[in-house]
Parts: C-alpha cells; sequence; structure tokens
C-alpha cells in the first residue's frame, strides 16, 4: 500500500473511502483528516439528514469531496451500498454503551461490515477498536507494558460489568476472524479515553467524563488509572494505520495513548486549568493505597510518524469548545492556554 513514487501518491491520495459512524465525535475528525489528506470520502449515518450531522458539510474540501449516505451496521444491504467503488472502509461506529444489548449492534454490526467489503471489493478495513479490548486484565502487573499484544480478560470483564470492553473486545476478534477468512488487509486502532475539541454539536461520552468532573457533578473520582489522548491524535492514527506498508498494518493493531493518569491528576490538571469550575475534589476510595499508574507503549504509531498531542491542550480545547456549544456554563474570565 505505501506509495513509492510522488506519481503513485497522487493516485493513492485519490480514493475513494468511506468512514462509518462519521458524525460521531471520533468519525468526523477521521473525515477531516482524509479530506485534508485528498481522500474523496464517502461518510455514513442512520441519519445524514439530521442536523447532527449537517457539520460534516462544512469541513474544508466537503463541497468538492464528501458524500454523506444512510447505513445502519444492523442492514447489511446498506452497507453493501455505501462501500461500492471503495478502496477502504474506516469502521468507527460503534454503540458507546456498557449496556449489553447493544452487544450484537457492534459484534455482528462489524460481521456485516468485513462481509460487506470483501463482498464489494475493498481492499483495506481499518477497524476502530478501544483500549478497553487490551487493558482489562487483573492479572497484568504494573511493570508489564501494555501494547498491542495484550487482550483484556473476558471473565473478569463479564465479572466487573464491563460490558462494552467486552464488545469492542468481540468487535475486533470478529474483525481479525473475518479478514483472515475473506482474505481482507485489516489495521485496527484501539483508542484510549479521547478527548478535545468537538467538530459535532452535541456531547459525546468522553469530553462529557470531563464536564461532570469540571461542574463537580461526579461527587468523586475512583481510585484508578487510566491512558488519555487527543481526538486529533486518534484521527491521524487512523489515517497513518490504512496508509502503513501492508507488512505492518495486515492484522497490525495500533494502541493509540499518549499518557497515563490517575484520577486524581486529571482533576488536578483541570484545576490549574480552569480553577473558577466546582471541580471534584474527593476520591470515593479512602482506604486502599492510591492506585499505580502502568507502563505502555504508543511506539507503533510514533514509528509511523505520530507526535502525540500535550494533554493538557486536549483537556484545555475541549472545556472551550463545551463552553462555546453551550455544554458548559462559563463561570468567569479565563486566560488563553499559553498564559496559564
Ligand atoms: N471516545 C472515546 O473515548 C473512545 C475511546 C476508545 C474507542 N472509541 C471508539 O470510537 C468509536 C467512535 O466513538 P465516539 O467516541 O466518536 O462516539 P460517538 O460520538 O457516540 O459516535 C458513535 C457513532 O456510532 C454510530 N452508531 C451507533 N450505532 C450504530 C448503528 N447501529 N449503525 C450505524 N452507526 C451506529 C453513531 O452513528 P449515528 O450518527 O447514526 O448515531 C455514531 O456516529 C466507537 O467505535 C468507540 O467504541 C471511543
Amino acid at each position: 500500500m505505501a506509495p513509492s513514487s510522488k506519481a503513485n501518491d497522487d493516485i493513492e491520495q485519490e480514493q475513494l473511502v468511506c468512514v462509518t459512524g462519521a458524525g460521531g465525535f471520533i468519525g468526523s475528525w477521521v473525515v477531516r483528516e482524509l479530506l485534508l489528506h485528498g481522500y474523496r470520502v464517502r461518510g455514513t449515518a442512520r441519519d445524514p439528514g439530521h442536523s447532527r450531522n449537517t457539520h460534516l458539510l462544512e469541513l474544508e474540501g466537503a463541497k468538492e469531496k464528501l458524500s454523506l449516505l444512510r447505513a445502519d451496521l444492523m442492514d447489511p444491504e446498506s452497507l453493501h451500498t455505501a462501500f461500492r467503488g471503495c478502496h477502504g472502509i474506516f469502521h468507527v461506529a460503534s454503540p458507546v454503551s456498557n449496556d449489553p444489548e447493544f452487544m450484537p449492534v457492534a459484534v455482528d454490526g462489524t460481521r456485516n461490515v468485513m462481509s460487506a467489503a470483501a463482498a464489494e471489493g475493498v481492499r483495506r478495513v481499518v477497524v476502530t477498536s478501544s483500549y478497553g479490548a487490551a487493558h482489562m486484565d487483573p492479572n497484568r502487573s504494573p511493570n508489564d507494558v501494555l501494547d498491542e499484544a495484550c487482550w483484556s480478560d473476558y471473565d473478569f470483564c463479564a465479572q466487573t460489568g464491563n460490558w462494552y470492553c467486552i464488545a469492542k473486545m468481540m468487535a475486533e476478534m470478529t474483525a481479525k476472524e473475518e479478514a483472515t477468512r475473506l482474505g481482507l488487509e485489516l489495521a485496527v486502532v484501539l483508542p484510549c479515553v479521547t478527548m478535545g475539541p468537538m467538530l459535532q454539536k452535541d456531547l459525546n461520552s468522553s469530553n462529557n467524563h470531563v464536564g461532570r468532573y469540571l461542574m463537580g457533578t461526579k461527587r468523586a473520582y475512583p481510585n484508578a488509572v487510566a491512558l488519555y489522548v487527543d481526538v486529533r491524535d486518534v484521527a491521524r492514527a487512523h489515517v497513518l494505520a490504512y496508509e502503513a506498508p501492508d507488512g505492518a498494518a495486515g492484522g497490525g493493531r495500533y494502541l493509540c495513548a499518549s499518557v497515563v493518569l490517575h484520577r486524581a491528576q486529571l482533576v488536578g490538571m483541570l484545576r490549574d486549568l480552569f480553577p473558577q469550575y466546582p471541580i471534584t475534589t474527593k476520591c470515593e476510595d479512602d482506604i486502599n493505597p492510591r492506585a499505580r499508574p502502568y507502563k505502555f507503549s504508543n511506539q507503533r504509531l510514533k514509528d509511523l510518524g505520530l507526535e502525540f498531542t500535550p494533554l493538557e491542550k486536549s483537556l484545555y480545547e475541549a472545556v472551550i469548545c463545551m463552553q462555546q456549544k453551550g455544554h458548559l456554563p462559563v463561570m468567569a474570565k479565563q486566560q488563553p492556554l499559553a498564559n496559564l
């Protein structure tokens, strides 16, 4: 897949690709990144004419290079229509929910995507998984490195009610099995908790997470660590994974994470940036020692040229964006990031 000359480069970049879940938080940034790189993009949504998707039509290059189509993951015919003539698929759509009822949409929906992609002659599929498919393993010690070789423990996820992690893990395994069976090239991006400004007008769940700490509506934070990344880095990772040479991306996973933080550090960062908000201060666990950060590797994406955005910038811009879109009140005069 790696272009070997400028001429090939131009041909590659005129490719038609399809993004499922184009109007969502990550999907919108993936569409933007692809348009900026010269791809012709077909974006799918369950209701493309709905006002929650109109921001896509305002993206740079959208007029010439973006079309929107209706597709539902549970409606194979709609996926066939959406994928017809496409070189590549970015399968971003999935319910972001811990309700086990949505498991079939994540898992069978991914199977439907893979089989429609193969039937329509698509070459490569990039699937958006989650670090939830990799890090939920009680037997991994903090000294072990979380990387692309890791998988979450199904039984542990079931015992702890982490149905979202199970859904993402099962969807990713399904994508892998189907790619092998159908002869499709597959690359998988595993974003962690994704932060940053929103292109869409509705509030997505990972930014809502920040808003709840900022407004103190989440009364206490857990004694836990998590990995964080900027949404623009996640979008870039998708395109890099798509364009990576065959050997690297054939079946390749890419852990997309920039920093590991205890929740106390996350709320501390918010407090430094926005001291005027009634930020959550209490930990819900005052008995156990503080959870230790674990090691992780984002080397595979760095090797493809990804430079990760500092989380402070992602958080700052996420909050300003939530204020501008009416999801957070502006509490007092605040300083630009550079002055802090
Ligand atoms: N945000 C994070 O922190 C994070 C971290 C790791 C992984 N991820 C993964 O990234 C992807 C996007 O998540 P997001 O944060 O951008 O969430 P989001 O804004 O809620 O987007 C989810 C998208 O999935 C689509 N979708 C849901 N059910 C569908 C169905 N039955 N058929 C077709 N489309 C359907 C929605 O499309 P409609 O417009 O049709 O509703 C929406 O565009 C998901 O795969 C998620 O698991 C997210």
